[in-house]
């Protein structure tokens, strides 16, 4: 039987390609209130500002490049096809830039609006959102999970980490639920779970953590393999 592999990555993974991530000093939390950018109830009371937050990170993720570590997953992919399947909490699209096909982006896409009429009507937007849906006419919001809402393909998500042997975590702090809980998921499902990471995650559920900036340690590892 072949070998099923589960990676998780977060904005670590993109750091070195000048993204900034979340919680680390200078972080995106840190300049602009997570609740007012990043809930329902925020785009309610404010949305011209939240509208504003997400065309400044779409249009910052022009100057942005996949680094070593994104072009390493996508020699894992190739290797192990359909037994590899990489999820992100990443909003970039790095990782798709760089090569990889079996990718979800559970907490969405930077460069996709959706309508607010259907959720059918989602559209590329590599520019300002536009303000109506050019199907309906229906106002537009970014097409991102926020606090409170329900991360895309969950059940696809918890039928691989059931099934996977090797589950690796790189670049997330692990603040944040559900993607926190899955090296748990994976680690009772009988998997070797593996860290990549500039630091040590709290609350076990790991057997091995592997120290260092992401495009060091990931194509060392990929290799090893
Ligand atoms: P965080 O900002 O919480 O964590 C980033 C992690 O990456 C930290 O553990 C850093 O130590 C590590 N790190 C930083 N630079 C690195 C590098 N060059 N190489 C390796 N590791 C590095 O980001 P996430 O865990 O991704 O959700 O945050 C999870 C979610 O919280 C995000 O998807 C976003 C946010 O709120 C939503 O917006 C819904």
């Amino acid at each position: 039987m072949s070998k099923k592999i589960v990676i998780l990555t977060g904005a670590g993974i993109s750091a070195e390609s000048g993204i900034p991530t979340f919680r680390d000093s200078g972080g995106l939390w840190e300049n602009e209130p997570v609740q007012l950018v990043a809930t329902p109830e925020g785009f309610e009371s404010d949305p011209e500002r939240v509208i504003n937050f997400y065309n400044k990170r779409r249009e910052a993720l022009k100057n942005a490049e996949p680094n070593a570590a994104h072009h390493a997953l996508v020699q894992l992919e190739e290797k192990f096809g359909d037994d590899f399947l990489l999820i992100t909490q990443n909003v970039d699209d790095l990782h798709q830039r760089a090569g990889n096909k079996r990718v979800i982006a559970m907490h969405g896409e930077l460069l996709k609006v959706r309508c607010l009429g259907s959720q059918e009507h989602v559209f590329h937007c590599t520019e300002d959102q536009p303000e109506k849906c050019p199907e309906c006419g229906a106002k537009m919001r970014p097409h991102i999970v926020w606090f409170g809402e329900i991360p895309f393909e969950m059940d696809r998500i918890q039928k691989a980490l059931a099934k996977c042997d090797l589950f690796a975590y790189i670049g997330t702090s692990g603040a944040v639920y559900p993607a926190a809980g899955f090296r748990q998921l994976a680690k009772l499902s009988g998997a070797h779970v593996v860290c990549l990471n500039l630091e040590e995650i709290s609350g076990g559920y790991t057997d091995e953590f592997i120290k260092g900036k992401a495009s060091e340690v990931v194509p060392k590892w990929v290799e090893e393999v």
